[in-house]
């Protein structure tokens, strides 16, 4: 007897191992955060608890060098997990089509959600501290499985419906971008500084 394991859901774990870079990272999102005032008015009007680019900037590497330095390794850090998918490639090309900041304050939370358009989605922790809310994925076949029991409360992480993840310093996580997560209430004083980003396919 033998058990298959079909249609596996892979998450990436990759880092940024160059901390000075990480560090003039979380300097840019403070001025960011300083400067960007359309980014600051929507963050009031829609109640979000912090500070995100995500609706106001969309040329960050084109504004930091630090950013486009974290794009060529974002680059081959998507291109790695697409031969990880066994992507046929041959007549696609990864793009950079959105990267963005978040800051979030003391409870701030992202509910859950996907992200439509792209094929690869992902994070980098640039500024963790104790307490930060951890990454929570979701089964995307939850709601093909309204009759199943819970899993077992020592069920294997591959046997679970949630499974989050404890961000870092540091910590690049990537996913395909239909698969639902939500970021947990922070529950440090201190802010939890991320850089979100999202690859499309385009043709060659
Ligand atoms: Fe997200």
């Amino acid at each position: 007897m033998t058990l298959q394991t079909l249609f596996p859901t892979l998450v990436k774990h990759a880092r940024l191992d160059d901390d000075a870079l990480r560090k003039a990272l979380e300097k840019a999102c403070w001025v960011l955060e300083d400067e960007d005032e359309a980014g600051n008015d929507w963050c009031d009007a829609e109640g979000y608890d912090g500070y995100t680019s995500y609706a106001s900037l969309d040329d960050l590497p084109q504004r930091f060098p630090e950013f486009a330095d974290l794009k060529t390794r974002l680059d081959a850090a998507a291109a790695g997990f697409a031969r990880d998918l066994h992507w046929d490639m041959r007549d696609h090309a990864l793009e950079l089509d959105a990267i963005w900041v978040n800051i979030l304050g003391e409870s701030g939370t992202h509910s859950g959600h996907v992200h439509p358009g792209s094929v690869i989605s992902g994070t980098l922790y640039v500024s963790i501290p104790e307490g930060a809310g951890q990454l929570k994925f979701e089964d995307p076949r939850l709601t093909a499985m309204m009759a199943a029991p819970q899993p077992e409360d020592d069920a294997p992480e591959t046997a679970r419906r949630f499974v989050y993840v404890t961000p870092e310093d540091g910590l690049i996580l990537l996913w395909e971008s239909w698969l639902r997560h939500e970021v947990m209430a922070n529950r440090s004083e201190t802010p939890r500084i991320s850089i979100s980003f999202n690859y499309a396919l385009t043709r060659k």
